[in-house]
């Protein structure tokens, strides 16, 4: 696998890490008449994260390179925001969620193509099945938000 690659992978899985925190302190902090459904479902896509987490720190080590493995880390390279830790209304939520996704969304889309110029089949397979995940992510996020 070339750097730049594991770089990718490096900055995919500290940003799932760090998207991992960020969604409980929306879940935790949550308020408004729709608290019960955000709050229920932002459950539902941190849920997602630890696999996520685990299958691409695997991959990395099955293709002979290091995951990064410390939140020190994580935070060192991620490009997500984190938030204060404090109340939000779900109305402010939302659109948040929705760019982080965006966000993850284009880092494996781009993994994806690197991993396909190599040969690297199972990645390609990986980050095909995340990239489903997102877009119905994103499309869930977009309907509560109409
Ligand atoms: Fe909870």
């Amino acid at each position: 696998m070339k750097q730049e690659l594991s770089n990718q992978l490096n900055q995919y899985l500290a940003d799932s890490a760090v998207l991992y925190i960020k969604l409980h302190n929306l879940h935790w902090n949550v308020v408004g008449p729709d608290f019960k459904p955000v709050h229920e479902y932002l459950e539902g896509l941190y849920d997602t994260m630890p696999e996520i987490l685990d299958e691409v720190a695997e991959a990395l080590k099955m293709h002979g390179e290091t995951p990064l493995a410390s939140l020190k880390d994580y935070l060192a390279v991620t490009d997500l925001e984190e938030l204060p830790s404090k109340e939000l209304r779900s109305l402010e939520i939302l659109p948040i969620v929705k760019g982080d996704m965006i966000s993850m969304k284009a880092e494996a889309d781009a993994i994806r193509s690197e991993a396909d110029a190599e040969g690297l089949y199972d990645l390609v397979a990986m980050m095909e099945g995340h990239l489903g995940g997102y877009s119905k992510t994103i499309w869930f996020l977009e309907s509560m938000m109409k």
